[in-house]
């Protein structure tokens, strides 16, 4: 992305991205779902380089739910050798890259191989100081309040903790995105207008943003579309505006 060509305007910290509509545009071209995914994937790869670029804090994306274990089995292959290919690329371009990267959501259904590659990843990146991607897979908020709320009871058994000091802070801090800001704006792609067990706690004042662009034609400038219509609107946190 050349900066000259894109006037940027004022960005919120944190970006959610939920990549929706790949099988719909694989569909749309008389492909298989597959090809929809691999779309998918470069479309990503390429908006992590922008939003970097352009000087974004936090980008999310949903790359997998607890409830995408449904799927065929063949499609949830598909969709994780493509995370193995993500990883990799990642591992590849780490040098001339300034991007963080972390992932949240359970490890424990996953392959050891891409758990492994995840751990290098982290590693690797965690110094860096510009973008930080977090990759949500095998993400379900019900799932990580329920893991939450088991953990904070363990510690109250244990008298580590009095059930009166369980605040939201506390809770947040169980949370697998203990270490990153609530998101500011969250975009859905491809017309859906559901949460699909996405953020559910984090999300309790973002901002929400509809596209109808299925996810692997989804580009910067229709994120900067999403931010200028975010920059108009009050944020009132449930207070009266000023
Ligand atoms: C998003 O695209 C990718 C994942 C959920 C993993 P979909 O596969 O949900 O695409 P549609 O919604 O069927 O078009
Ligand atoms: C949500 O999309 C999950 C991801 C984008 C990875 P889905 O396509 O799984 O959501 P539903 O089933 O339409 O709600
Ligand atoms: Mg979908």
């Amino acid at each position: 992305m050349r900066k000259t060509q894109v006037k940027i305007p004022e960005l919120p910290v944190h970006i959610a991205l939920f990549m929706d509509g790949n099988g719909r545009w694989a569909n749309q071209r008389g492909l298989p779902r597959s090809a929809g995914h691999r779309a998918g994937a470069t479309a990503i790869k390429k908006l992590v380089e922008d939003c970097d670029a352009i000087g974004l804090r936090y980008l999310t994306a949903y790359a997998f739910s607890t409830e995408n274990w449904k799927r065929p089995e063949n499609e949830i292959k598909n969709l994780m050798n493509l995370i193995r290919e993500f990883l990799d690329n990642t591992d590849d371009a780490s040098k001339d890259s300034n991007v963080r990267i972390k992932f949240i959501g359970f490890r424990n259904r996953l392959s050891k191989d891409i758990v492994e590659k995840i751990e290098k990843t982290e590693e690797r990146t965690r110094d860096k100081t510009g973008l930080t991607f977090v990759v949500a897979l095998d993400y379900g908020a019900r799932a990580e309040i329920t893991d939450a709320a088991k953990k904070l009871a363990e510690e109250c058994v244990k008298g580590n903790i009095a059930p009166e000091e369980i605040t939201e802070e506390k809770v947040s801090s169980y949370l697998f995105t203990s270490e990153i800001p609530d998101p500011d704006l969250i975009i859905r792609s491809s017309g859906e207008k559901r949460m699909s067990n996405y953020l559910l706690w984090q999300c309790s004042y973002s901002e929400l943003w509809f596209s109808d662009v299925l996810w692997p034609d989804f580009k910067l400038k229709h994120l900067l579309h999403a931010v200028k219509d975010y920059n108009g609107r009050i944020r009132r946190f449930g207070g009266v505006r000023k």
